[in-house]
C-alpha cells in the first residue's frame, strides 16, 4: 500500500460534511486498505469558523474555500455547501488544479451540469455526484455504469423524502395537507422553507439528472415539466383510495415510444396500490427502472439524510480516490444521443377528474361529448349525488391514455359548461 495519502479538501461542515468527515477519520483504516493508500483531509472549507466542529483538528477549519480547492497537494474535492455559487466557480477551480470532484450538489448539476461535465473532461478529472439523487440509494452509478449497455425507456420515483412523508400522512390519517407538512416540520424532515420541497423544486433537479444520464442526452431543470403537492387536498386522496389508488408525488423519465425525445416531468399522481411505489412510506425515496435488456427494476432507501448522504460521497470518494491512484478516470458525460426533451403537451397520459355538476337529464351526455371532441376516450365514469343536494351530483371521471394538452383542453372546455359548477379536482393516473 501507498504510504503517502490521498488529500480530500472538504468544501462545506453541515449535516453531510460533519459526517463525511467522521467516517473519514474513524474508517481511515478500511478506507485506507480499500483504496489502496491512506485518505485524509486537507482541509475544511466553512463560513463560520467559529462554531465548534467535533472531530476535526481546528487547524484544517478555513473560511479560504478558493485558496482550499486550488492547493496543489489537494487530489479530490468534496463539495457539499450547495446552490449554484460560489460551488460552481469551486468546483471549476477545483479540476483546473488537477482534482477530482465529489458533489452532491442536485441543483447545480440541474441548472448548469454540462460546465461541470466539460470542465472535467478538459482536465481529465472525475466527476462523482451519486449523493445528488436519493442519497444513500446506488442509483446513478448503476444508471452510468451497470446499465451502460442496455437500453433505459422509463424512470418512475419518489425521490423527495419530505413530500413522500407529507402524502404518507395524508393517506395513513386523513389529514390535509397544511396539518401533515406541519408534522414533517415538527419532526425535522421539511425545512423552515419547505418551498424547494413542496413545490417540487428538489424533484426536478433530481428528474434532470436521472433523465440526462439514462437517455444520454442533456436535460436542465427547465426541461422538467413541475408541479407540487400544495395543491392536493384530502378529498384527492380518498378519491384515490376509492380507485385502489394512493397519490404520490412522482418524478417521471420516459423515452417516446418512437425513441426520438424524451420527457421528464414532477407532479402528484395516482398510483395503483398494487404497484411497487405505493408501498413506499413516509420519508423513503424509491426508483423504478424500466429498460430494455433488463425489464423492471427498483431501488429502494433512505433518501436524505446525513449519514444515508455521506453514504454516498464516501462511495465516490473511493472511487475517485482509487482512480486517482491508478491514473485512472471514471465515466464522463454520456451525452451523445442529443434527443429533444418534448413539452409537457406531448406526454401521453391518463387523467382522474372530479366534476361539480348539476343533476339533470343530459348533463352526462354533454360532458362526454366534450371528451369526445378532443379526442379523449373515458375509462370509467362515476356519479354519486351530493348529499342534502337535489339538483348536485359528484361526477368522476378517468380517461384512457392521452395527450396532455388533449386532456387539459377537454378540462378547460368542460369548465365552459354551463352544467359543470366546478371541477373540483384533476391528477393524472400513473404506473398501470
Ligand atoms: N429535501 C430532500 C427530501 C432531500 O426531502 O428528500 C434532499 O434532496
Amino acid at each position: 500500500m501507498r504510504t503517502r495519502p490521498l488529500k480530500v479538501a472538504l468544501l462545506g461542515c453541515g449535516v453531510v460534511g460533519s459526517e463525511v468527515a467522521r467516517i473519514m477519520t474513524t474508517h481511515a483504516e478500511d478506507l485506507a486498505q480499500r483504496i489502496g493508500a491512506p485518505v485524509e483531509l486537507a482541509g475544511v472549507a466553512v463560513r463560520r469558523p467559529d462554531r465548534v466542529r467535533a472531530g476535526i483538528a481546528p487547524e484544517l477549519v478555513t473560511t479560504d474555500a478558493a485558496a482550499l480547492v486550488a492547493r496543489e497537494d489537494v487530489d479530490v474535492v468534496v463539495e457539499v455547501i450547495g446552490g449554484i455559487e460560489p460551488a460552481r466557480s469551486l468546483i471549476t477551480s477545483a479540476f483546473q488544479h488537477g482534482a477530482s470532484v465529489v458533489t452532491a450538489n442536485k441543483a447545480l448539476l440541474a441548472e448548469d451540469g454540462a460546465t461541470l461535465h466539460e470542465a472535467a473532461e478538459k482536465h481529465a478529472a472525475d466527476l462523482f455526484y451519486e449523493a445528488a439523487v436519493a442519497a444513500a440509494i446506488p442509483l446513478v452509478r448503476p444508471l452510468r455504469e451497470s446499465l451502460a449497455g442496455d437500453t433505459v425507456n422509463r424512470v418512475l420515483g419518489i425521490v423527495n423524502g419530505t413530500t413522500n412523508f407529507i402524502l404518507d400522512r395524508m393517506d395513513s390519517t386523513g389529514a390535509g395537507y397544511a396539518e401533515a407538512l406541519d408534522e414533517a416540520t415538527a419532526l425535522g424532515y421539511a425545512e423552515a422553507d419547505p418551498t424547494a420541497d413542496v413545490e417540487g423544486f428538489d424533484a426536478a433537479a433530481k428528474a434532470a439528472i436521472l433523465a440526462g444520464i439514462a437517455f444520454h442526452t442533456r436535460v436542465r431543470l427547465d426541461d422538467v415539466h413541475r408541479e407540487g403537492l400544495t395543491e392536493v387536498s384530502a378529498a384527492d386522496i380518498a378519491s384515490a383510495r376509492r380507485m385502489g389508488c394512493t397519490v404520490k408525488l412522482l418524478a417521471i423519465c420516459e423515452r417516446a415510444a418512437d425513441g426520438r425525445s424524451v420527457t421528464a416531468r414532477v407532479h402528484p399522481a395516482m398510483i395503483p396500490l398494487s404497484h411497487p411505489l405505493a408501498s413506499v412510506r413516509e420519508a423513503y425515496n424509491a426508483v423504478f427502472v424500466e429498460s430494455e435488456a433488463a425489464g423492471q427494476l427498483m431501488f429502494y432507501g433512505p433518501g436524505a439524510g446525513g449519514s444515508p448522504t455521506a453514504s454516498a460521497v464516501l462511495g465516490d470518494l473511493v472511487a475517485a480516490c482509487r482512480n486517482k491512484l491508478n491514473g485512472a478516470k471514471g465515466p464522463g458525460e454520456s451525452a451523445y444521443t442529443q434527443l429533444p426533451v418534448s413539452p409537457m403537451g406531448e406526454v401521453v397520459t391518463r387523467y382522474h377528474i372530479s366534476l361539480d355538476v348539476a343533476d339533470k337529464p343530459g348533463v352526462l351526455a354533454q360532458v362526454a361529448t366534450v371528451f369526445a371532441e378532443h379526442g379523449v376516450s373515458i375509462d370509467t365514469v362515476r356519479q354519486k349525488g351530493k348529499e342534502g343536494a337535489h339538483d348536485g351530483a359528484w361526477l368522476v371521471v378517468v380517461t384512457h391514455r392521452a395527450a396532455d394538452a388533449a386532456l387539459s383542453a377537454t378540462v378547460e372546455a368542460l369548465r365552459g359548461l354551463d352544467t359543470v359548477r366546478g371541477v373540483a379536482s384533476i391528477m393524472r393516473v400513473e404506473g398501470e
